[in-house]
């Protein structure tokens, strides 16, 4: 494993020690874009920690993190999500993760998920596969759409999309589907794809840091991550598809991409 993935495994455990130990305590919050887009103290406490490890052990690598934004322009940085699922945290629903990845001349190299309520931690590196707590994952088999769980967030849609179209594109997914859930940490969610509990992503709206681990992880399990035209997902992209693989086109098609 290549030392910056074992850094990066610590930085996580530390900051879901800390996400542990404030849940239900201090739940103050600001609203930053939105009403739905909050950050509390801890966000920005765990942050904090992630980036002073991090960049004792690199001095040299830049960031690129949720609260802070980027720091030190650089061929290596790393993608930092502090805690995903925001929401969840402040309302104690116990769906949430930190999400760290690393990228080496634009190329995502190495990301690390860790759930530290359920003490999942997500590992994968580039052409080494993904593991979950040390054991190899791999996407769902699953070949039917009929059988498939997808994962959303259907307040996302297309830039500029009317509310209505968006909610359209769903109501022809339903029907198709198993069944359609929304989670609400878009890392934890390309994890559980991974692991293969759900079959399929669906996210209009990704930031780099929503999805860059993820989005490797799934890869690495054997599963597709693509923007919506098919086209390999960058952390650039804001439309994220990913699914097990199997029905990818066709997935597409029926959300209307
Ligand atoms: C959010 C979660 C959520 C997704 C939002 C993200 P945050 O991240 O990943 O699942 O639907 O678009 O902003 O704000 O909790 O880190
Ligand atoms: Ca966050
Ligand atoms: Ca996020």
């Amino acid at each position: 494993m290549m030392r910056e993935t074992k850094a990066a495994i610590v930085a996580a455990k530390r900051a879901g020690s800390i996400a542990v130990k404030s849940l239900r305590k201090n739940m103050a919050f600001k609203e930053k874009s939105s009403h739905s887009d909050l950050v509390t103290k801890t966000d920005v406490l765990v942050e904090n920690a992630i980036v002073s490890f991090l960049s004792k052990k690199f001095p040299d690598y830049g960031f690129l993190a949720e609260e802070s934004g980027e720091t030190g322009v650089a061929d290596c940085k790393w993608i930092v999500d502090p805690i995903d699922g925001t929401n969840n945290f402040i309302a104690g629903i116990p769906y949430f993760c930190t999400a760290i990845a690393l990228q080496k001349n634009g190329l995502t190299v190495s990301g690390i998920v860790f759930d530290p309520l359920r003490k999942e931690l997500f590992v994968a590196e580039k052409g080494k596969g993904a593991f979950l707590n040390g054991k190899r994952i791999m996407v769902s088999k699953k070949t039917e759409l009929r059988e498939f769980i997808c994962i959303t967030s259907i307040r996302a849609g297309l830039p500029g999309e009317p509310w209505l179209q968006r909610q359209e594109r769903f109501l022809r997914l339903y029907p198709l589907v198993r069944s359609v859930r929304m989670f609400g940490a878009s890392e934890l969610d390309l994890c559980w794809l991974a692991t293969g509990r759900v079959d399929a992503f669906v996210h209009f709206n990704v930031f780099p840091w929503d999805g860059a681990a993820g989005a490797l992880i799934v890869r690495e399990a054997g599963g597709t991550a693509t923007d919506e035209k098919g086209n390999l997902w960058e952390i650039s992209k804001k439309v994220l598809i990913a699914t097990n693989g199997r029905r990818h086109k066709e997935f597409l098609g029926i959300l209307g991409l």
